[in-house]
């Protein structure tokens, strides 16, 4: 049987007092599934959505990509029938590419929901001036937010911003950030609480999701940054003031993260974690859904870099990890799941961080990047013509 645990904090920290509204669109619980390459694809949204309401965003799309009509990329904007409002995360540097890419959406109904990804800390991206170098130069920044939101306005689409604190602690733009998607016509902008040069490392600073709220006061501002349970984010809601959360490495191997997110936020007592029987319904579920997207034998060797957050903590022996990390087929994993003990509760040190960490590094800018944040003109060979990353 399952018991249930009261948040600690759950008493204390309230629901926010109003449900986030974004556009159109009203998100109940506060809750978005953050964007992530090479995981938020159609069956793991699925998955989580199967656990609670919330809004699910896909995997990061490049406009350049989709304007040309790579197949890959139009595989990865694919969208359950019931999936609503249809979520699409863009990653652009060039206005007028971000304008054709979301002309694109609104003629052939591709998405309801636009994010844009201005978070990106990878060296082959900032290097080139995207991602998360780019709100650097705030015209630029401003020129590609307007351009996206001007093309989604006749189909009523609306447009939120996802940002990092800046380049590092010497570079800040947050404030900049926050302030310029607002008067460009952005419904919502999200803060991940780590510089650029932070990657995923360290902690996020929540007073700079604090700072940005104070600063950006007519539409919602997100928090974002390890919110690793239910409790973490009525935390960051009481102690930032943030209309809602987005939830990325915490529900790594951890779909049912969601349910405890929607208890939470309506008051309710937080289940405890699933014993190994569950985690093997979960995990059958996901192969199932990974296989239905991309072919059992694709689909499962997907699955394989979510073994490891499955399985954390629970004491199944190295062999049997190692079999379930090379995984390559359906009836493989039945075989593997059929060796767990269903008993098995869920161990308490698979609480906590998880997922990338990594170290810190200096962010590698294209050569003099910093000496004019006023320069709109477009950075060159920053167009990724594919996904990933
Ligand atoms: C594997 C992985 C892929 C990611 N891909 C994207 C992406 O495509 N777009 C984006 O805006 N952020 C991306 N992120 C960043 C997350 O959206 C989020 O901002 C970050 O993980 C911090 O939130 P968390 O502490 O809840 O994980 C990615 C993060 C991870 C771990």
């Amino acid at each position: 049987m399952m018991t249930a645990t009261m948040p600690a904090s759950a008493e204390t920290a309230p629901a926010p007092a109003n449900a986030l509204r974004i556009g159109r669109y009203e998100i109940d619980p506060p809750v978005v599934l953050a964007p992530m390459a090479g995981i938020t694809n159609v069956a793991f949204r699925r998955l989580c959505r199967e656990y609670g309401a919330g809004l699910y965003v896909c995997e990061m799309i490049t406009t350049r990509a989709l304007v040309e009509r790579d197949p890959n990329t139009l595989q990865m904007i694919t969208f359950d029938t019931d999936e609503r409002p249809r979520s699409m995360q863009l990653y652009g540097v060039d206005p007028a590419t971000m304008r054709d890419a979301v002309r694109m959406i609104v003629d052939e109904d591709l998405a309801d929901h636009i994010d844009m990804n201005f978070g990106c800390p990878v060296p082959k991206v900032t290097r080139k001036g995207g991602g998360s170098a780019l709100p650097y130069k705030r015209r630029l920044f401003g020129d590609i937010v307007e351009a996206a939101v001007r093309a989604a306005e006749p189909a009523g689409i609306p447009v939120t911003v996802k940002f990092r604190i800046g380049i590092d602690d010497e570079h800040i733009t947050h404030l900049d950030a926050g302030r310029i998607a607002e008067d460009r016509g952005a419904a919502a902008v999200a803060l991940h609480g780590r510089t650029a040069a932070q990657r995923y490392s360290g902690q996020a600073d929540w007073t700079a999701i604090s700072r940005l709220k104070e600063t950006v006061r007519s539409i919602p501002v997100l928090g974002n940054g390890d919110i690793f349970s239910a409790d973490d984010a009525l935390r960051m809601v009481a102690e930032t003031g943030c209309d809602g959360v987005v939830v990325g490495r915490g529900c790594l191997g951890r779909p049912w993260l969601f349910r405890d997110l929607q208890a939470a936020f309506a008051g309710k007592p937080v289940p405890e974690g699933p014993n190994l029987g569950e985690i093997t319904r979960v995990m059958r579920r996901h192969a199932e859904l990974l296989a239905d997207h991309m072919g059992e034998q694709k689909g499962l060797r997907d699955l394989r870099k979510h073994m490891a957050q499955y399985l954390r903590g629970f004491p199944i022996g190295s062999d049997l990890r190692h079999r379930f990390g090379l995984v390559s087929g359906l009836a493989e994993l039945d075989d593997l799941l059929g060796r767990l003990d269903p008993d098995v509760p869920f161990p308490s040190d698979a609480e906590g961080p998880r997922g990338r960490q990594g170290s810190p590094g200096k962010v590698v800018l294209p050569e003099g990047w910093l000496d004019d944040p006023e320069d709109a003109s477009v950075p060159v060979g920053a167009e990724l013509d594919h996904n990933g990353g």
